[in-house]
């Protein structure tokens, strides 16, 4: 069976490599892919969101599942084009993602559902004064989020009440375009945030490696929130207590609403969570896996990912084995100058032989046959150790060793998990 990987981030480079392990005598393709990818598939120039071209070619080339990195193609209905066709999609139903692709919708199954998460109020241009009296009734901070997908950019946490009062004017009014038609007004969670993975085939499912993403641009968590500038995966403070508690009151809830709701999920869900005193709430699902969470999950993931695809598509996941190593991984992603604002592309990469660290490509491509930089996060760098220090002397021995004019990248990763 070859296997179409879409995407071309750090989360892709990661999910080949794994694949990559596993397939024999198949073939991986990635599309589009990046300059890390090469090595281990094929990179295929297609517009993951045109179906119609994914289609063609999944038919020219034996295709038998597509593995579905971001949430775009998801939210678009990637999974129900694909429904009655023997090709088996990784990734949610349009009906699954809105998990994701709707604050809203996950508010209120959340709700329904009886899973831990902050109080809310949705609210559109007509209810805004329910909005303002809302605001009203909570304490500081206040947190606004745009219903819609937003490019990671939606939500915006304000200090006090006539600020949120007119930052809700300004979201009603097209401040995150048709995104923010809905917005839903949140109570703020003081506590620490982790993410928690699941794979299922929509009744069973396997619970992957935690991690804590580190998602400001600068040092001590300050400045502008990123796609994410590193990870560690276990994240200590989450011991098989709380575990146990967000498999009992978040997990299983989860598939259970989806199953009551007929809803196709046969995917990845992505739990972000707030750890309030020894509680877990849901902040957000997604629909896929975290970047640069990928980076650290999957290197700890000792058994086989086809065989856990294929236990989605053929849903026997429960028969499915997985095993986790009980090592610590840590990425430091390297940003190009500028990131998350404004940046130049185009930068050569050197990039030396390294053996005690795993190098996963985000935004690289191949130019004159050289390797360039082509994004804002560039390469995320993953070491494994026996613990937290070991990883984070490994990944960071590899950060020294890769260059680019430019090249940026948080020195505090994973400092505030050491004791
Ligand atoms: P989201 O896109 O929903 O993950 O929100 C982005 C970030 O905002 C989260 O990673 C949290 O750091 C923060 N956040 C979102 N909702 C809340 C909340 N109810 N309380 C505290 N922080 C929040
Ligand atoms: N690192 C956060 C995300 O993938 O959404």
């Amino acid at each position: 069976m070859n296997i179409l990987l879409l995407g071309s981030g750090g989360r892709e480079h990661s999910i080949a490599s794994k694949i990559q392990k596993d397939i024999g005598n198949f073939s991986l393709f990635t599309a589009p892919g990046n300059a890390g990818m090469i090595h281990l598939g094929e990179n295929v120039d297609i517009d993951i969101n045109d179906f119609e071209a994914v289609n063609d070619f999944v038919s020219k080339n034996k295709i038998g599942m597509i593995v579905v990195g971001p949430e775009a193609p998801l939210a678009g209905g990637i999974a129900d084009f694909f429904e009655n066709s023997p090709v088996s999609v990784i990734g949610p139903s349009k009906a699954g993602a809105k998990l994701e692709s709707s604050k809203d919708f996950s508010k209120k199954f959340m709700l329904k559902y009886s899973i831990p998460t902050a109080k809310y109020l949705t609210v559109e241009k007509n209810t805004i004064a329910q909005g303002k009296d809302f605001i009203e009734k909570l304490s500081a901070p206040y947190v606004l989020k745009a219903d819609g997908l937003a490019a990671g950019k939606g939500v915006l946490i304000l200090e006090n009440k006539q600020e949120a009062k007119s930052a809700l004017e300004e979201m009603l009014n097209g401040k995150f375009g048709e995104a923010s038609n809905k917005v839903v007004i949140e109570e703020f969670l003081d506590g620490i945030e982790l993410s928690v993975f699941i794979i299922t085939d929509g009744k069973n499912y396997k619970i992957l490696p935690n991690a804590k993403d580190y998602k400001r641009i600068g040092e001590g968590d300050t400045g502008l929130n990123t796609g994410g500038m590193g990870a560690v995966s276990p994240v200590p403070f989450a011991d098989a207590g709380f575990l146990n508690k967000v498999e009992t009151k978040i997990i299983k809830p989860t598939i259970q609403g989806l199953l009551n709701e007929n809803i196709s999920y046969k995917g990845f869900i992505f739990f972000g969570l707030m750890k309030v005193g020894n509680e877990p709430f849901v902040i957000e699902y997604n629909v896929r896996l975290g970047d640069p969470e990928t980076e650290v999950i999957l290197p700890r993931l000792e058994s086989s990912i086809i065989d856990l695809f294929e236990g989605v598509a053929f849903n026997d996941l429960k028969n499915r084995e997985i095993r986790i190593s009980d090592k610590t991984t840590a990425t430091v992603m390297l940003v190009s100058d500028g990131y998350p604002e404004d940046y130049e592309k185009g930068k050569e990469i050197t990039i030396p032989n390294i053996t005690d660290c795993e190098i996963f490509h985000a935004g690289t491509k191949i130019k004159d046959g050289k390797i360039v930089t082509n994004g804002g996060r560039v390469i995320a760098v993953t070491g494994m150790g026996n613990n937290i220090e070991e990883a984070l002397k490994k990944a960071y021995s590899g950060v020294e060793k890769i260059n680019f004019e430019g090249k940026k990248y948080r020195s505090d990763i994973g400092k505030d998990l050491l004791f």
